[in-house]
């Protein structure tokens, strides 16, 4: 099993992917990390335990980090996630205890001290990073050499040809904390690793589909129905704006992706992320090469979406029984 932080702003597509992280038999989650980004930190937080509750996982630590972006204003994403962050579900809050309170007890440090600690520790740990990069920066900032123990970092967000779903150069994870996302991926530079990529080139294949649906609460009742009360505004959403019938998923494909590397494929590149102006949070990525810089990055831009359908419905849906 791959040693992991899950690092995410749930988020009704975070909420799926940890779903999927939990349920997977190769992944072992030291911690689950809360970013602000979809919604605030803390309600960020609320979701991760929502989800652990349902998938009876409330032991795994929940780490609650940064509440805003490096430099510029948080701008939540409770547009289209809902308030709530879970599409307005309005799910009921899991009793903070002992046990399994991210705010107390043992899981009383901070996302940030916990990045750092834990790759100190376990120097064979992977991030999976499912929101704003700004935990990852600050972990950074913290301890600049720490990042050198990373085994593999997946990250949703940016864009390669495809166009910004923010403005029409930049997704939402780059776009609310341009400066966090520069800083890792020169970090990554500097270090000489590489992060995958996993943009809107290849999650905005991903539509979860009303029949998809149907299937997801034929396989199993609770969750299938826990994900039509989650994307039942996400699916209207999708209608209003751009005639999908259906929702784009963006994050379960970076958990799918880090357990198996065929679902999807790209390129090595140089990458930079703009942090200003019109263009802020754009990934600018060096596919011809014109700065000679080595890549810092693994950009993907196919992607096998049934076979991340299956993984996602045998892994999640069908569970032990078959
Ligand atoms: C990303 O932004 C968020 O709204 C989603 O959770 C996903 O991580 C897609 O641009
Ligand atoms: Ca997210």
């Amino acid at each position: 099993k791959s040693k992991v932080i899950i690092d995410c702003d749930p988020g009704i597509d975070d909420s799926l992917a940890l779903m999927l992280a939990i349920t997977s038999k190769e992944m072992h989650i030291l911690g689950i990390t809360v970013v602000c980004g979809n919604v605030p930190v803390e309600t960020g937080a609320e979701n991760v335990l929502k989800i652990l509750k349902l998938m009876d996982r409330l032991d795994i630590p929940v780490y609650i980090g940064e509440a805003k972006p490096i430099v510029r204003e948080y701008v939540s994403a409770q547009d289209t996630h809902g308030v709530d962050g879970l599409g307005g579900s309005n799910y009921p809050s899991v009793e903070i205890s002992e046990k399994n309170d991210p705010r107390g007890g043992i899981k009383r440090e901070g996302a940030v001290e916990f990045i750092v600690k834990a790759l100190k520790e376990y120097p064979d740990t992977s991030i999976v990073a499912l929101g704003p990069l700004t935990n990852l920066a600050r972990a950074i900032e913290l301890d600049e050499e720490v990042f050198t123990n990373l085994k593999e970092c997946v990250s949703m967000g940016g864009n390669y040809r495809s166009f910004g779903n923010c403005s029409p150069v930049a997704e939402y994870n780059y776009w609310c904390d341009p400066h966090a996302a520069k800083t890792v991926y020169k970090n990554f530079s500097k270090i000489g690793k590489k992060i995958h990529m996993v943009g809107l080139d290849v999650t905005r294949k991903i539509v979860l589909t009303p029949n998809i649906l149907e299937y997801m609460k034929r396989l199993n009742p609770i969750l299938g129905g826990f994900v039509e009360d989650i994307t039942r505004f996400y699916f209207e959403f999708h209608w209003k704006q751009e005639k999908i019938i259906g929702c784009v998923i963006n994050d379960p494909l970076a958990i799918a992706y880090f357990i198996n590397k065929k679902i999807c494929s790209g390129f090595s590149a140089y990458t930079d992320i703009e942090t200003m102006g019109i263009t802020a949070g754009q990934s600018v990525v060096d596919s011809q090469g014109f700065y000679g810089f080595s890549p810092n990055s693994i950009i993907l831009t196919e992607v096998d979406s049934f076979e991340f359908m299956k993984m996602f419905l045998i892994d999640v849906f069908l569970g032990e029984e078959e």
